[in-house]
């Protein structure tokens, strides 16, 4: 097994997909920001990529484009599986509106989120979203039933039992303006992000009262194992690779 990176022109990703499966591979995983890009390519689509409306898997050993959305599950497996999560009834404040917010809340819901926020500093980007998931039907009525879209100064006040941080201003150490109190003794912080200790955002937390503050390597690791899931029927121990990478990480 061959599992290299590809680093396409911006311009010809599909021109670069078309190469690889012409070569002989048996599979992409895709990152930004080609997700969409690589959704529209595929002539089949998994109900969880249809939900996220972009694609960070694509199988083509049935002889035709497959895309599936494995980030969802990534961060569902991470919190359930590695931080010993119970996500049944809970509640969850989701920050951005972003590709990155849209492919979790699917998976959230399906694994038993009672109350789902989603807000964005730009309050109309949080309502298209919940619109588009209404509209397009891939989450059934009564778990959308679940959800708001607000902007961050709009944001019920209450504690949530999670915070997860979509935000892209993570990446460069922006922290989302949040109104006091929605981080409580019994709040699980999780910044996507992921990088050498704390990000900016769990120091936040933390600061503000979060019982645990926590980055995404695990996401990371979790989408992928699901991904060679997908090609190789096989669900790899993720354990020793995330002890790994977090000591790489220093
Ligand atoms: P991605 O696909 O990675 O989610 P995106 O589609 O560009 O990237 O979305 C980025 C998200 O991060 C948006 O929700 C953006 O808010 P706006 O819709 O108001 O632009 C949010 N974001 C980026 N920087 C932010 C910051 N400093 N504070 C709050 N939200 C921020």
């Amino acid at each position: 097994m061959v599992y290299e990176c590809i680093g396409p022109d911006p311009d010809a990703f599909e021109e670069a997909v078309a190469r690889f499966r012409a070569e002989g591979g048996k599979g992409l995983n895709v990152t930004l920001p080609f997700k969409e890009r690589a959704y529209a390519l595929a002539d089949r689509h998994s109900g969880r990529a249809q939900a996220a409306g972009a694609a960070n898997t694509l199988d083509f050993q049935a002889g035709d484009i497959y895309a599936d959305n494995t980030d969802g599950v990534g961060l569902v497996r991470d919190l359930q599986r590695n931080l010993a999560c119970d996500l049944q009834g809970c509640s969850v404040l989701l920050l951005g509106a972003g590709g990155a917010a849209r492919g979790v809340v699917e998976p959230l819901l399906a694994a038993g989120a009672a109350r789902l926020v989603v807000a964005n500093r730009t309050p109309s980007r949080a309502e298209s979203l919940l619109g588009e998931l209404r509209q397009s039907g891939a989450i059934a009525r009564d778990r959308m039933n679940r959800c708001l879209a607000c902007g961050l100064d709009g944001i019920p006040r209450d504690s949530y039992d999670f915070v997860i941080n979509a935000t892209s201003g993570s990446l460069s150490g922006e922290v989302p303006s949040l109104p006091e109190g929605v981080f409580g003794p019994r709040t699980l912080a999780y910044d996507m992000v992921y990088g050498k200790g704390c990000t900016a955002f769990m120091a936040f937390a933390r600061q503000k009262g979060a019982a645990r503050a926590v980055d995404g390597l695990g996401m990371l690791v979790e989408q992928a194992a699901e991904s060679f899931h997908l090609w190789r029927g096989v669900y790899p121990d993720t354990a020793p690779v995330l002890q790994l990478l977090r000591a790489e990480l220093g």
